[in-house]
């Protein structure tokens, strides 16, 4: 044969493999806006870097007619290439194959690049559209999943594991992209769930679409089991390439410095104006972070879950950061169940790949309720507390308003050992709010101002309601303003050194950069254990 003979042969078996399950399969795909297994990829890499592996892979099994059905790939598409000219390992499920679905062959494709990934240590990304476990293979299949997620654990920490789900993710499916990093979904096209809705019908009677129970809305805005929603397999792809671009490639690399225009000492006046004169006012926190980082730009995650917390990727003179911040705007960005356990995972995903945390804190504490209590709170709030704690990337935090109770503790405070605590001079730092504190300090003292007044008033009169109010009103709100000049301001956290310094906003930039620049070496370790414990 030829060589060029060679060539085209080569080629045609190329073609086939592209070809996956057929063109009627591929136009379904299409017709429901999807891309296919290739195209996604081409996508996800940088023009022209993907190199493939185990293109010619075939599946084992013989029963149900399977012996006739052999695709090049066995319906799953592997290898690396680059993003942002970074390694990155890759794996993509074709929906046209089987449904995508995992079997003994493919899974081993996973394996292989999952190995290798740890080896060079560079990222993985996996590309989800399957009907899960290959039914036609029984048990060598769910064999194929566990491997994957035995990898996916070891994985964890030592490089970033990205999952896009942009088809079907079923049953214990959903274990491997759970166990990653980032999970992002496609709006109309993708959903997850262990159960789905026929079984739930049979064993509760519960009526629920596909859509309701494991889309992308749901899981981005109610389980939390996703971190990023987009409208097609489009955007996902580029929000992956964005993702990557503030993550090191492993866990012993420095996330990727970019230069940047943006001068590292820049001063936003706007910033001293922005805390409303109220203390009980809402304000966006979102515009204070875009006022400080690089070029006004968050990279939000999780941004539709407990919204009361942001978590998200900025950058700082080019320097990818991770953000944690009470969201004043919403419930007054108190600390419950759901913020505390998405910035303790955020916290945890920043020190594992040496991302600095930088913290903007306005909370009134954590969030009352039976509700709360009985699920959990203080199990839930605790992951939050241990993962600040734990924490060994440099940690900068600063205080713009409330920082109240267990929430001040919690929230990257000094004791924690948190590299530097700064405080905007509108800082309320104490154990509780003005209001709650005189309440409770003060009560027996109200109590007694209620009963003189009640003795002087003639025989058999006795005070109204409105009365008592407007005597405890006057009192209350003396003590009130007494407590806040006493109390809820950052001095008195300042001069016991808990706050490094009290500073104008406009000047919060080139603080947190000449801190950041000054903790570059920053070397700080935990004591040698195993593991440690976090309240799960
Ligand atoms: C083999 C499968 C398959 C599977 C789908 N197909 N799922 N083949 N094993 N698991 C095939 C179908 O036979 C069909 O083949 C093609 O893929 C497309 O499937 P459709 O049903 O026509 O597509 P659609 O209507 O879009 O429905 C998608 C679906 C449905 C909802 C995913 O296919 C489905 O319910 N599949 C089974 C899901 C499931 O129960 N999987 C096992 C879950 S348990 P043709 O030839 O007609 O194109 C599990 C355990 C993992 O995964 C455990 C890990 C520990």
């Amino acid at each position: 044969m030829t060589h060029a003979a060679k060539i085209a042969e080569l080629a045609a078996r190329h073609a086939i493999a592209e070809e996956g399950g057929g063109p009627d399969r591929r136009a379904r795909e299409r017709a429901a806006g999807k891309l296919s297994a290739r195209e996604r990829i081409d996508l996800l890499l940088d023009e022209g870097t993907f190199e493939e592996t185990d293109k010619f892979v075939t599946h084992r099994a013989t029963d149900f007619g399977m012996d006739t059905q052999r695709v090049p790939g066995d319906g799953f598409i592997t290898g690396y290439g680059r993003v942002h000219g970074r390694v990155v390992f890759v794996f993509a499920q074709d929906f046209t194959v089987f449904g995508g679905s995992l079997s003994e062959s493919n899974a081993a494709k996973i394996v292989k690049i999952m190995d290798i990934a740890m080896r060079v240590g560079a990222p993985v990304v996996g590309l989800n559209d399957s009907g899960g476990a290959r039914i036609q293979e029984g048990v060598v299949s769910l064999a194929g999943y566990t491997d994957i997620f035995l990898r996916n654990t070891l994985a964890s920490g030592v490089v970033p594991q990205i999952s896009a789900i942009l088809g079907p993710c079923a049953g214990g499916a959903v274990y491997s992209p759970a166990i990653t990093d980032f999970t992002l979904m496609t709006e109309s096209t993708s959903y997850m769930f262990v159960t789905g809705p026929d079984v739930i019908k049979t064993v509760t009677h519960e009526d629920v679409t596909k859509a309701e129970l494991g889309g992308a809305l749901t899981h981005n805005e109610i389980s939390g089991v996703a971190h990023f929603m987009s409208h097609d397999d489009q955007e996902c792809l580029a929000t992956v390439r964005e993702l990557l671009g503030f993550l090191p490639s492993n866990n012993l690399d420095d996330p990727p410095r970019r230069p940047t225009q943006d001068p590292a000492a820049r001063a936003d006046t706007a910033l001293d104006a922005i805390i409303p004169a109220e203390s009980n006012q809402p304000y966006d926190m979102v515009d204070v972070i875009t006022r400080i980082v690089d070029d006004g730009y968050l990279f939000q995650v999780h941004e539709h879950y407990a919204r009361n917390l942001v978590v998200g990727f900025a950058r700082m003179d080019g320097r990818p950061v991770g953000i944690v911040a009470n969201q004043p705007a919403f419930l007054a960005g108190v600390l419950d169940i759901n913020a505390s356990v998405k910035g303790a995972r955020f916290v945890r995903f920043c020190d594992a790949f040496n991302i600095p945390l930088i913290t903007f804190e306005d909370v009134p504490g954590f969030m009352p309720g039976v509700q709360q209590e009985h699920g959990g709170i203080i199990r839930h709030g605790a992951k939050l507390l241990y993962a600040f704690a734990e924490a060994t990337v440099p940690k900068l935090t600063v205080i713009t308003r409330k920082a109240y109770g267990g929430a001040y503790c919690v929230m990257s405070s000094k004791h924690l050992r948190t590299d530097l605590n700064l405080a905007w001079p509108t800082a309320e730092i104490a154990v509780m709010g003005p209001e709650g504190a005189v309440n409770i300090v003060y009560k027996r003292e109200f109590d007694l101002t209620l009963r003189r007044a009640e003795a002087v008033m003639p025989q058999g009169v006795t005070l109204s309601e409105e009365q008592k109010l407007a005597i405890l009103t006057e009192i209350r709100q003396e003590k009130v303003d007494e407590f806040r000049e006493r109390f809820a301001n950052p001095y008195v956290a300042a001069e016991r050194g808990y706050i490094d310094a009290v500073i104008r906003p406009s000047e919060t930039r080139r603080r947190l950069n000449a801190a950041l620049d000054m903790l570059s070496t920053k070397r700080d370790r935990n004591p040698a254990k195993k593991h440690g414990n976090i309240p799960l």
